[in-house]
């Protein structure tokens, strides 16, 4: 594997819309991600924050836009890709709690 330098784009999303039927998540949204750096994703409920992260891991799939990893660029995301790829996340709501 390339040697990876600090600044370097780890992850380009660009342009992405989502949609949910009428619902708009996600209008024309771009960033991206470089090694050795930290980004939040902020916004009030249902901004689209969970909907972008979604879109990122394979789990939904964005009607317009691309998602580039470390060069290689994904209209879909493919979930196991991603996790193999060393993305991890964790979800807002645990679906089972005991405590
Ligand atoms: N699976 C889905 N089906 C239909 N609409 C959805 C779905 N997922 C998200 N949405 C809608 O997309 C919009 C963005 O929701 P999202 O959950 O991404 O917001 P959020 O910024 O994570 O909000 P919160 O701060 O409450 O977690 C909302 O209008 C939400 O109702
Ligand atoms: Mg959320």
């Amino acid at each position: 594997m390339a040697e990876r330098k600090i600044g370097d784009v780890i992850l380009d999303v660009q342009n992405i819309s989502l949609r949910f039927g009428g619902v708009k998540a996600l209008t024309d949204i771009s960033f991206d991600v470089r090694e050795h750096e930290v980004r939040a994703i902020i916004g009030p409920n249902g901004a689209g924050k969970s909907s972008m992260l979604n879109c990122i891991n394979g789990v939904y799939t964005p009607q317009e836009g691309s998602i580039t990893l470390r060069g290689q660029t994904f209209k879909h995301m493919n979930s196991r890709q991603v996790a193999e790829s060393g993305i991890a996340r964790t979800f807002q709501k645990r679906p089972c709690s005991r405590a």
